[in-house]
């Protein structure tokens, strides 16, 4: 157990109903009562880790415990975020003209296959990157198998999130 709350980052991942949160969750009280400062973030649209903890959660880290800190990112919010980052950034190097045809295809793009993935896998890069930040241990409470992004997936040898950053 210690060799696993050393880590830096743990996914807690399955299918729907085996546990996820509740495990997620455990994992982080228990951590924090061992002096980790701990992130716990569910990434499932239907969030249940607020009612375990009988807390409400949002998309910003809210503190429960000493140590212990918990959001719940919505998936639909990050992909409108994405969309609309990766619009005005078009919008800096496109000609006028283009933009009207851009925005059409960054509306179809909003129902693509793997944009809810690409939205929530530069979140979770973001919260683990953040420098400001100061936590030993970040816990995902992920979707049900299928749900979550591939790349964070070790099983499928991306070689995604779970390498990185080194020693994760
Ligand atoms: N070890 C356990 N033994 C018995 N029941 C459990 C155990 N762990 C969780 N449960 C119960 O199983 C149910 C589902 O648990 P939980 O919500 O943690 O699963 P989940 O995998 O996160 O579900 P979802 O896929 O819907 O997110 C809950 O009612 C929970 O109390
Ligand atoms: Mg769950």
């Amino acid at each position: 157990m210690r060799e696993l709350l050393d880590k830096r980052l743990l996914w807690v991942g399955g299918k729907g109903g085996v546990g996820k949160t509740t495990v997620a969750a455990a994992l982080a009280v228990l951590a924090a009562r061992r002096g980790k400062c701990v992130l716990v973030v569910s990434t499932d649209p239907a969030h249940s880790l607020g009612d375990v903890f009988d807390r409400e959660l949002s998309d910003a880290p809210r503190r429960l415990l000493p140590n212990l800190d918990a959001m719940e990112i919505d998936p639909d919010a990050e992909v409108e975020a994405h969309l609309a980052r990766v619009t005005a950034q078009m919008r800096r190097y496109a000609a006028p003209e283009m933009m009207a045809e851009l925005e059409r295809q960054m509306r179809l793009t909003r129902q693509s296959p793997g944009t809810q993935e690409a939205a929530l896998l530069e979140r979770l890069a973001r919260i683990i990157t953040d420098d400001e930040a100061d936590w030993d241990l970040i816990i995902f409470d992920t979707a049900p198998t299928g749900h979550y992004p591939a790349a964070a997936d070790p099983a499928r040898g991306h070689g995604g999130l779970d390498r990185w950053p080194a020693g994760a």
